[in-house]
């Protein structure tokens, strides 16, 4: 509101200057036009007669009210009138200087009054031949003269200025009055989608999620920052979803091992299981489970961390080295299977060297799991354009069903085959992989069919 006073007082102040200045210019302009114009009339009759002029004759020559003074060839004043105010009151003369010297006010110049600064006159001199002698109004005797000076009070003008100015002040009050009135009035409805946005936003700080901001019209400013705030609650109402799903599905998770546990714990601590044997058996179990939950825990810790957003380290890694490696230790695991490595010559990624070992490990650990024994497996390390490298790990085992691989890389997401404890994942082996190298700044995808095997193309930004 101040901003907006404060522009309109600017360009009013700016347009009532122009309009004074201009206004002060065209009645000079009037003023100095009516001199020249006397000043002609007057040299055209004294050229005219031989005879002394009477003054009083001068006086009706030149614009009603002005000032004449008639100067001899020493620039000496030989006779002038009074002075008079636009009432007819005798006013200060203007100040000549004494004497007057030739080319004085040539052209109409302004010229201050004797002893005071206003009246301000319009003066202009001018010679009117060389034998022109004026008889003075008082009866002296005729004086031969050489030049004139007529004046005309500016006051007139003035008045009008000053006129103007009070005028255009108290328009331009009245207007920034308006203005404010008005202005106050048109901010309210102006502003009050902000206010209902503020009122929304504090209903969902409450706690009532599921509250949106009314976008009226999409494309204003207000509707933009409307539109913007409701995607952002939507995100968060999205992210806090995801997050409670989450914790579900971790506790339901956690839950089932420390049953296990509780009920071996429980078997023992009533004597139920005395002999040696179950002992060992509980104790196995209980071991088992243990390191299980250890393992999840563990994994989502690192899912907590690159979730984060924490940097990488950000080497180049042999990504062939890395293949060789990971595909002997699983063979090491798995002797009857057998897992063909093909390299293209120098392949690096940029990135961490563990990490991505651990998304290799991952994806043939899953071929490892979820295809029969001997199922061939095959990883393959190569360079793309575009300062992009490719690692794929395809099996030759049973596939998937469109639906299952769409939901693979979510977090605890199993297939049927993996839901029976005997194979005992925890769903999280891809989604690691998922969040590993989209942390690199990659991709992760998958190409498969029932009864067609499955490929897992990782793409990676190449070391530079
Ligand atoms: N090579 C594969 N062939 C067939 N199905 C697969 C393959 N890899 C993954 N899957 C399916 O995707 C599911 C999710 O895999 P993911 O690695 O995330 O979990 P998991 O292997 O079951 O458990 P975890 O890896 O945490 O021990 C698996 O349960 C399985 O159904
Ligand atoms: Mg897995």
């Amino acid at each position: 509101m101040a901003g907006v006073l404060l522009l309109a007082a600017l360009g009013m102040v700016t347009v009532n200057l122009a309009s004074l200045i201009g206004l002060r210019l065209y009645l000079t302009d009037v003023v100095d036009t009516n001199l020249t114009k006397a000043r002609d009339t007057v040299q055209r009759y004294a050229e005219s007669r031989s005879s002394p002029i009477p003054e009083t004759t001068l006086n009706t020559l030149v614009p009603a009210g002005a000032y004449i003074a008639l100067l001899d060839e020493h620039g000496r004043v030989v006779t002038e009138t009074a002075a008079q105010g636009p009432d007819g009151q005798p006013t200060p003369c203007p100040d000549l200087p004494a004497p007057v010297l030739s080319g004085f006010s040539e052209r109409p110049s302004t010229v201050s009054a004797r002893g005071a600064l206003i009246p301000r006159y319009r003066a202009l001199g001018f010679p009117v031949g060389a034998n022109t002698v004026v008889r003075p109004a008082t009866g002296a005797a005729p004086k031969p003269v050489s030049t004139m000076v007529i004046a005309s009070n500016l006051a007139p003008s003035d008045d009008v200025v000053y006129w103007l100015i009070g005028a255009e002040a108290v328009a331009t009050l009245a207007a920034l009055a308006g203005i404010a009135v008005l202005g106050r009035g048109v901010l309210r409805v102006g502003m009050r989608p902000l206010q209902d946005m503020a009122t929304t936003a504090t209903a969902i700080a409450a706690g009532d999620l599921h509250q949106r901001i009314e976008v009226g019209r999409p494309h204003s400013e207000i509707g933009e920052v409307g539109s913007a705030l409701n995607h952002a609650f939507d995100a968060r109402q999205r992210s806090e979803e995801r997050l409670r799903q989450f914790v579900a599905d971790v506790s339901h998770e956690l839950r089932t091992p420390l049953t296990t546990i509780r009920g071996w714990a429980q078997l023992h601590l009533h004597g139920l299981a005395q002999e040696p044997e179950l002992v060992e058996r509980a104790m196995l179990r209980i071991e088992e489970e243990a390191a299980r939950m250890h393992t999840t825990v563990e994994e989502l810790l690192l899912l907590a961390q690159l979730d984060q957003g924490r940097p990488l380290a950000d080497t180049p890694v042999d990504l062939g080295r890395l293949a060789a490696d990971a595909a002997e230790d699983a063979r090491a695991l798995d002797p009857g299977r057998p897992i063909a490595v093909d390299v293209q010559d120098e392949v690096f990624a940029s990135g961490d060297e563990d990490r991505l070992l651990q998304v290799l490990r991952n994806l043939l650990s899953n071929a490892q799991q979820h295809t029969p024994t001997g199922t061939p497996v095959a990883v393959a390390v190569r360079s793309l354009p575009d300062d992009q490298v490719e690692l794929t790990v395809t099996d030759h085992g049973p596939g998937m069903d469109p639906e299952t691989a769409r939901r693979i890389f979510e977090r605890f997401y199993r297939g049927d085959d993996s839901r029976s404890p005997s194979t005992g994942g925890t769903g999280l082996g891809l989604a690691i992989v998922k969040s590993i190298t989209e942390a690199h700044g990659g991709t992760v995808t998958v190409t498969t069919a029932e009864g067609e095997g499955s490929t897992f193309t990782v793409t990676l930004p190449a070391a530079r």
